[in-house]
């Protein structure tokens, strides 16, 4: 980690009063990541991801501004402008960077919404940390929105900044959305900041979910823990307010997909990638953050049984797994670096060939036309989350087989298999399932396949991540009338 210098991109230095803007979105992360020419300057790339291309033009429509951390350990930053969006950094010390980030989001929050796939740790330390960074999101927030502004807060690391903002600014219209998974009320309560945590989301006017079972879980968990009435996906606060928690599946910007995979400089990357494979008779693939909730390997012992079992050689089938390194100073994911990289090594000793390894992988990331390519050239897809929000993987793929053909063997965990329903579904438990339908999509009929695809794109064709930002915007934007705040509320659990 090293701190950065400043890009200056303007030369009075603006404050976020400045700003004045109608539409904030509040992520983590900025969506820019920063380029360090050969020339030693220092310029801003957009990040590639569909939240950013499906907000970019309503934000330039409405004076949008993105409040994010810059990706660095930074404390002293300028507001800029980038792609008709203006930015505004926030500064994070090392300090918070382990604890805020690394700690309580990643650490905490992470394991326990993902069915603790690890096993959470609570410091009170770490949650002091996430109290301190959400507050500068909402103080930051509360100087840059214009009066009566939509504000859209992303993601779990922020879940206190809805109600802290409230707090400082209740002329706003605040939407927050949850792109992981929520869990249960029997996980969440383990949680010793539960009742905190549900009532910095209740500063919302409207909070998103993946799926319906996540919006229930919320409701449930607001009913039992906090106290308030409840009916159906509408909570009654006693000051009036309503507050509303359904499902927005996210999706992603299909038709940019479709565009890279059709482009002759992908289809052309396509075909030398299945070259230097040795053209073998299918190719299976994974692309993953490095990740425990992806289920890379018990993915990697599934294929490798299938070829120890004589189902096919290393000459008939080879898997391809990208696993791009992510937080990598956080202890279960060295664990898991190391443990993955001992498999691949032991099943390639076992199983491979001269030139034929059974498993070619990458501990490194891409940009999106390298992955583009390697969607377009295998055939079969492999998704096997224990527990995953979405999987964005999933519909990119789909979204780039443009001749409908192609197998997506996809973990009934991850939410995509909501609506994804044509895929080979698979528990990423059953080590035994998964390799009978890895089996049955390598064998597959091509009518069975072509059937299969058509209808998931034509999912991702009518549901794409513009589809989405529009639904959750129109909902929280659509006036609601304040609810008879006489009701008496619940008993609390
Ligand atoms: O899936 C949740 C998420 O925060 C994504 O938004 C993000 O792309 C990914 O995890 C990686 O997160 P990080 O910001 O920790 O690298």
């Amino acid at each position: 980690m090293h701190r950065v210098g400043v890009v200056t991109r303007s030369r009075r230095r603006r404050s976020p009063g400045d700003v004045r803007a109608e539409l904030v979105v509040l992520a983590n992360r900025l969506p820019v990541d920063r380029v360090v020419h050969a020339d030693g300057s220092e310029d801003w790339r957009r990040s590639p991801g569909g939240l950013v291309s499906a907000l970019a033009p309503v934000m330039a429509a409405n004076r949008g501004a993105w409040i994010g951390w810059p990706g660095d350990v930074m404390e002293e930053c300028e507001i800029f402008e980038h792609d008709g969006i203006t930015l505004v950094p926030i500064g994070i010390s090392q300090q918070e960077y382990e604890e805020y980030y690394e700690g309580f989001s990643n650490a905490t929050l992470w394991p326990l919404y993902h069915d603790l796939v690890a096993k959470p740790e609570f410091h009170r330390e770490w949650w002091d940390a996430y109290v301190a960074v959400n507050r500068r999101f909402a103080e930051t927030a509360a100087e840059v929105a214009a009066e009566g502004a939509t504000v859209w807060v992303q993601d779990y690391q922020l879940q206190l900044v809805p109600s802290l903002l409230r707090e400082l600014r209740s002329d706003l219209r605040i939407g927050f959305f949850l792109h992981i998974p929520f869990p249960p009320a029997e996980l969440f309560s383990q949680l010793p900041w539960r009742r905190e945590l549900l009532e910095g989301l209740l500063g919302a006017d409207l909070v998103g979910f993946q799926l319906s079972g996540a919006a229930q879980n919320f409701i449930r968990l607001v009913r039992q823990r906090v106290g308030h009435k409840t009916h159906r996906d509408t909570v009654y606060l006693p000051d009036g307010r309503t507050v509303v928690a359904k499902a927005f599946p996210i999706s992603i910007d299909t038709a940019q997909f479709e565009k890279l995979a059709a482009s002759p400089g992908v289809q052309a990357r396509a075909k030398q990638i299945r070259d230097d494979l040795g053209n073998p008779r299918r190719i299976f693939l994974g692309i993953d953050r490095l990740d425990y909730t992806k289920g890379i390997y018990a993915r990697m012992r599934a294929f490798s049984e299938l070829i120890h079992d004589g189902h096919f050689s290393v000459e008939e089938a080879t898997f391809v797994q990208v696993a791009s390194p992510s937080r990598e100073r956080v202890d279960q994911y060295r664990k898991l670096r190391d443990e993955t990289d001992r498999l691949v090594g032991h099943i390639n000793g076992d199983l491979g060939r001269i030139g034929r390894p059974a498993i070619s992988y990458l501990n490194a990331s891409f940009p999106q036309s390298e992955m583009a390519a390697l969607f377009v050239a295998c055939d079969i897809m492999v998704v096997t989350p224990f527990r995953d929000g979405m999987n964005l993987v999933a519909k990119e793929y789909v979204a780039c087989r443009l001749h409908e053909d192609g197998a997506l063997v996809l973990s009934e965990f991850a939410g995509a298999a909501e609506e994804l329903r044509q895929a080979f579904l698979v528990n990423p438990y059953d080590i035994n399932g998964m390799k009978a339908q890895m089996l049955a999509a390598y064998r597959a009929d091509p009518k069975d396949l072509g059937r299969r695809m058509r209808a998931m794109r034509r999912t991702v064709a009518e549901n794409d991540v513009a589809n989405w930002a529009n639904a959750f915007l129109t909902e929280l934007t659509t006036p609601r009338p304040a609810h008879d705040k006489h009701l008496r509320p619940v008993k609390r659990a």
